[in-house]
Parts: structure tokens; C-alpha cells; sequence
């Protein structure tokens, strides 16, 4: 076999080309055609944006444009682009993702945001992540505050390998992960913080875009009691896991704010408030537990 033989010949299609084409292919699906298709072909080609703008003169190999066109397809069907890539940027972090995990949302930086104020540059304090999917906050906290101890759960054991698999790849594999539901792996321990952004959409939601019920997981968006019921047992079992003056972080549906303020409230937190995202939607609600509850 002679080396010409061995080499996929190059088509006649450049990066320019192929990223309208793309852009075109997915503009009907998607938001970000021509941001998404760049990627695609990044991924397709293990070329960075940067040297695909750099080099528009090459030809790109049959096998890849092959392998674009395939994810595109995808991408044409719904499928996030981050589950095409493997990977979500999230905070200062590259997390690994599989359709095993929500993909990380930018809102939820907020939630990191949040729990960074309530933990000091230099605290030795421990946190508590329930539900933590990929990781997302529990390695974002470890990343920025080196001397808290982070445990973080989730009942899918399936999640809390690519969460495990994210730390170890991170070097933050100080951060603990237990499988189970809520507090039942935590047990008597209490924290300076508990941050959660749990399942809070109810089924038949209308915003809930069919692609993202169609391809993410089911446990990881929908909550029973109009969408309260994971936000509701989160706040009924913080009490007994948070150290006095500790502050309970949530996310939640851009519609949630004001009841899960009152149930907060209800259940004794002070300094209750709701902190909007970049659209100017409260997204984000927080309470402290206080050192000497009435
Ligand atoms: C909205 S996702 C959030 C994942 C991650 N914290 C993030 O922000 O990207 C909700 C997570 O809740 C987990 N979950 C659902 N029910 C749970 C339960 N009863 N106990 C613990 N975790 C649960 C799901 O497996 C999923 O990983």
C-alpha cells in the first residue's frame, strides 16, 4: 500500500465553505448556527476556531467532511452541542458531558457566583452541592476556594461518574461525591453553605423546549409538584445540615421566585432575596439559617 493510498484525498470544500454551509443547515434549529457549525467542524477537523479562520485556503479532508456532515445532522435533530463536543465551558472550567448529565448553564453561574460571596477567599468552611450533575458547582467553589471541603451528590450514579471523572481531570479530586437522594448520603454533617440547582421544571412546562426534554435527562429537569417538589425537600432538610448563619443557595424557574421566597421565609431563613440573571430574571434565591432560629 503506497502512502497516496493511505491519505484521505482533500475535497474541494474549504473551512469558509463548509461553516455556511453549515450556518444554512442549522439556522432553522438553532440560535447560534454559525457559532455552532464552527464548532462542529473544530470538532470534526481537531481544528481550533482560531486555525480554521486562519487557514481558509485549505482543503478539508473526505473522512472530515464526512465526519461535519454527521454532526450536523445531529445538531439538525436537536442534539446540544456540547453532547456533539464532549465537553461545556462553565465558569473558568472545561467540563466533560454526556448525555448522562444536564449541560451546564450560564444562569447556574450565578449560583457559583452566590456561594463565592458566602465563602471568603480564605475559608476553611465546608459546602454542600446537591445535585450536582457534571460537577458544575461544586468544582467551580473548589476551583476558586482551595480550603473549603466540598461534598456533592446526586442520586445518578451515572452523573456522579462524569462529575468524578471532571475532578480527577481538573485536579480537584479533594471535591467528595456520595450517591443518593438529597441529604439521605450527607448524613448528620452540618455546612457554611448548601448550593443546589435541582430539577424545577413541571411536566408539560410550555417554555420547556421539546429538544431539551427530547435529549437531556428527564431526572435532571422535571420535578413533581408543579415543579417544586426537588426545591421543597431541598429547603425541608437544610435546617438540620446547615451550621448557624449557614446560606442556602437556589436556583430555579425565572417564575418561582416569589413562592420559593415565602416557603424559605416560612420555614425560619432570614435575609431572604432573589438575584436576577443577565436577561433580568430572578433566577437565583437565598437565605440564611440563623444562629439562634425563633
Ligand atoms: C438541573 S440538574 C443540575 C446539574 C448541575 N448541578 C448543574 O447545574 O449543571 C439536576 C440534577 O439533579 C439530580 N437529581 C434529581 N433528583 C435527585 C434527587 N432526588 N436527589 C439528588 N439528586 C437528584 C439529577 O440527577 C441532575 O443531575
Amino acid at each position: 500500500m503506497t502512502l497516496q493510498t493511505v491519505l484521505t484525498p482533500p475535497t474541494d470544500a474549504t473551512p469558509a465553505d463548509l461553516i455556511t454551509e453549515g450556518a444554512a443547515a442549522l439556522d432553522a434549529v438553532s440560535s447560534s448556527a454559525r457559532l455552532d457549525a464552527e464548532l462542529l467542524l473544530g470538532k470534526a477537523t481537531s481544528l481550533s476556531r482560531t486555525a480554521l479562520r486562519m487557514s481558509p485556503e485549505r482543503r478539508v479532508a473526505a473522512d472530515q467532511c464526512a465526519a461535519y456532515r454527521s454532526l450536523l445532522e445531529r445538531r439538525r435533530q436537536g442534539e446540544p452541542v456540547a453532547y456533539l463536543l464532549g465537553t461545556q465551558d462553565f465558569w473558568t472550567l472545561t467540563l466533560t458531558v454526556t448525555p448522562a448529565v444536564l449541560v451546564p448553564r450560564p444562569e447556574t453561574e450565578l449560583v457559583v457566583e452566590r456561594a463565592l460571596l458566602h465563602l471568603p477567599a480564605a475559608s476553611t468552611a465546608s459546602a454542600l452541592d446537591l445535585a450536582t450533575g457534571s460537577g458544575a458547582i461544586a468544582l467551580a467553589i473548589a476551583a476558586e476556594r482551595p480550603h473549603v471541603a466540598i461534598l456533592a451528590t446526586d442520586v445518578s450514579v451515572a452523573a456522579l461518574d462524569v462529575a468524578r471523572g471532571n475532578a480527577a481531570r481538573l485536579g480537584l479530586d479533594r471535591v467528595q461525591f456520595r450517591a443518593g437522594s438529597w441529604y439521605d448520603p450527607v448524613g448528620p454533617q452540618r455546612f457554611a453553605l448548601i448550593a443546589s440547582n435541582p430539577p424545577y421544571v413541571a411536566a408539560g412546562d410550555p417554555n420547556l423546549e421539546p429538544a431539551v426534554l427530547a435529549h437531556e435527562p428527564t431526572i435532571a429537569l422535571l420535578a413533581d409538584g408543579s415543579g417544586f417538589a426537588a426545591l421543597e425537600a431541598i429547603i425541608a432538610g437544610a435546617p438540620a445540615h446547615l451550621q448557624p448563619d449557614g446560606w442556602l443557595v437556589l436556583e430555579h424557574g425565572w417564575q418561582q421566585a416569589s413562592r420559593l421566597r415565602n416557603l424559605l421565609e416560612l420555614a425560619g431563613f432570614r435575609h431572604v432575596r432573589s438575584h436576577a440573571d443577565l436577561a433580568g430574571h430572578d433566577r437565583v434565591t437565598e437565605g440564611q439559617w440563623p444562629a439562634k432560629p425563633e
